[in-house]
């Protein structure tokens, strides 16, 4: 979910408007707002998106005031419906809650307030928060700040949230656990965000809050932060922001997810910016330099991580066993936290997240510190939950990236973990150095490479329209690209909702082959490296079948020209860095599906972009 809100000088009610838009990849099964008009609250919400919320306010309440919450919400507790919506009420109406997070011990706090005579309008865990801070709030004779503060230490879960109090209109007070949470310092103004992208455009400065910390955040006076546990004064650090508002929006590209395809030649020269000096033959990464010991003792490195983040560490996991020689197991973070794995001390646990906010990541990095891992992070948002977490890291540097369906994060994680590997290959002497030298220029040479891959657009145009409508496709790949056949099958189904599954290839004729008739599109990542004749053998296997294919090969290519229904070319580059180019008709090819279907590309249902909830 995502969360804004404003106290200040300004109209609160278009900046907490905007913010929500900003914020919607985090959800948008609903979204509500509250604002203070000076005497009373206005609230206003409703099941569906930002633009739906927008259509009913201004049927619904007039929205003038300084102080406002809001918040877009992808459902946990409670289908997505009007009531469920946030903000919420406590019973008295004085108080009105946003939540991100899930309250897990919300059913014993409920049977608690049902008998001191509360009642309860929704089925969120949400609306029992509220209530329990009124009922503390009132039963101590407290301010607001303190009756948050001892609720949340009633409190099993995650959550950030913004309360305020329509008696006491000139603070909100806002606190963090396992969600993340920024405040926006302007000038005789506040500003609360999910991320600092609702309030960039007023302020440079934010404080990001750290777990376990509350903020009451009063006009004409400082932030004060606490420790919700021991009440600890904690003194503010604010950070100076970077990004700029034309690096959120669209830029001419009609959906942001074409915008990301596009951008991923930049966006992978500027993940290696600075890291790889192809003169000198040397690759520089803070993070990597200064633990190397750490990764030369290394005696296995264990990859996690989710969705399309899992998918390039499995890509890493060939890279590094075959350049750097270090055993890796990959594993899906939420299956890793919960099941009791084994982790030595001269493990290295890689955490690999766009975000940096998915709670399953987050928390399998806590389980593996705990057990003395040392972890690395590979994340995108800098100063994120896990970009903090970990002992160690390397930022994928790729711009914010906003539509749900990941791309150009998937193509730079891969980068950077080139770039690790690279660097450990040549430390351990995996590798002679007139390998590593053509390594690095064939990697300089990626971003030329991924635009000429782009070239391939109008034509995928083509492919997408003639298999729009099947119902089912294959993806096959072997080796490196094994994973980007998985990666292409997740694309189609995430914002196509057509079923896809992705194989390694030679696996097909123990099961999926049973699936092939003529109406099935087969999608064969086929380049000249990597048992080029093998899926070659498999392709004639799939056209024995009468199944459709569509083949990504290289420039040039005869054999499967011959046999598939399509091909789509990409150029030729060295084997462990062709993902970075097959990858992209896959993108392509599920983005103009999804658009010729006429689904919601940025934001497809029942999804998020960032994942706070396990
Ligand atoms: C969500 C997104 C996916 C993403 C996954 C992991 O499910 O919809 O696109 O791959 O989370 O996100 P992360 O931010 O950790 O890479």
């Amino acid at each position: 979910c995502g969360i804004v809100g404003y106290i200040g000088h300004r109209e609160a009610y278009p900046i907490i408007l905007n913010g929500l838009k900003r914020l919607e990849y985090r959800g948008y099964d609903s979204a509500g707002i509250a604002l203070f008009d000076g005497n009373d609250i206005k609230l206003s919400k409703t099941k569906g998106k930002v633009d739906d919320l927008e259509k009913r306010v201004s049927k619904e309440i007039s929205t003038n005031g300084t102080l406002g919450i809001g918040h877009t919400r992808w459902a946990t507790h409670g289908v997505p419906n009007d009531v469920n919506s946030h903000p919420h009420y406590s019973n008295s109406g004085d108080l009105v809650i946003i939540h991100n997070g899930i309250i897990e011990n919300y059913e014993a706090l409920k049977k608690e307030l049902l008998k001191r005579g509360y009642t309860f309008t929704s089925d969120t865990d949400t609306e029992v928060l509220v209530n329990l801070i009124e009922d503390i709030k009132k039963s101590n004779n407290v301010r607001l700040g303190k009756a948050v503060q001892i609720a949340l230490n009633q409190v099993v879960g995650a959550y950030a949230i913004a309360v305020f109090d329509k008696t006491k209109p000139n603070e909100i007070v806002v606190a963090r656990l396992g969600s993340p949470l920024a405040i926006g310092v302007g000038e005789d103004e506040f500003f609360i965000a999910s991320d600092a992208t609702p309030f960039i455009e007023f302020t440079n400065n934010a404080i990001y809050l750290e777990d376990e910390e509350m903020a009451v955040v009063r006009r004409h006076k400082d932030v004060k932060i606490r420790k919700i546990k021991d009440d600890s004064l904690v003194s503010p650090y604010i950070q100076e922001l970077q990004l700029n508002l034309e690096q959120i929006e669209k830029g001419g590209y009609e959906h942001f997810m074409l915008k990301e395809i596009f951008e991923q030649p930049n966006a992978i020269k500027d993940t290696y910016r600075g890291r790889l000096l192809s003169k000198e033959a040397i690759i520089k990464m803070a993070g990597v330099e200064d633990n190397m010991k750490m990764f030369l003792n290394a005696n296995r490195i264990i990859i996690v991580a989710c969705g399309t983040s899992w998918h390039a560490g499995l890509v890493a996991e060939y890279i590094f066993e075959d350049l750097a020689r270090i055993p890796v197991e990959v594993e899906y973070a939420s299956e890793f936290r919960y099941r009791n794995p084994v982790i030595n001390k001269n493990d290295i646990v890689i955490a690999i997240s766009q975000s940096g906010e998915t709670a399953d990541t987050l928390a399998a990095i806590k389980l593996a510190k705990s057990q003395g891992a040392f972890v690395f992070g590979v994340c995108n948002v800098v100063g994120s939950s896990i970009a903090r977490e970990t002992n160690a890291g390397a930022y994928t540097h790729a711009g914010p990236e906003i539509g749900v369906a990941s791309t150009k994060a998937f193509t730079t994680q891969i980068t950077v973990l080139t770039l690790i590997a690279l660097r450990l290959a040549r430390a351990k002497g995996t590798m002679s150095s007139s390998d590593f030298r053509r390594h690095l220029i064939e990697l300089e040479m990626i971003p030329d490479k991924v635009t000429q891959a782009l070239k391939s657009d109008s034509y995928v145009k083509t492919v997408a329209e003639i298999y729009k409508d099947a119902k089912n496709f294959l993806y096959l790949g072997r080796g490196y690209n094994f994973p980007v056949a998985l990666e292409g099958a997740l694309k189609l189904k995430e914002i196509s909702y057509i079923h896809a599954e992705g194989y390694p290839a030679a696996e097909m004729k123990h099961g999926p082959i049973a699936l092939i008739d003529e109406n099935m599109p087969i999608v064969v990542i086929a380049t000249n490296k990597g048992h080029y004749e093998k899926i070659v053998s498999n392709i004639e296997e799939i056209k024995a079948r009468k199944g459709k294919i569509i083949g990504i090969v290289t420039k040039g290519d005869k054999s499967v020209k011959k046999l598939a229904d399509h091909v789509i070319e990409v150029p030729e580059t060295i084997e462990s860095l062709t993902p970075l180019l097959t990858t992209i008709p896959l993108q392509l090819l599920s983005y103009y599906i999804a658009v010729m279907l006429d689904k919601n590309v940025d934001q497809p249902r029942n999804l998020a972009k960032s994942v706070t909830v396990e």
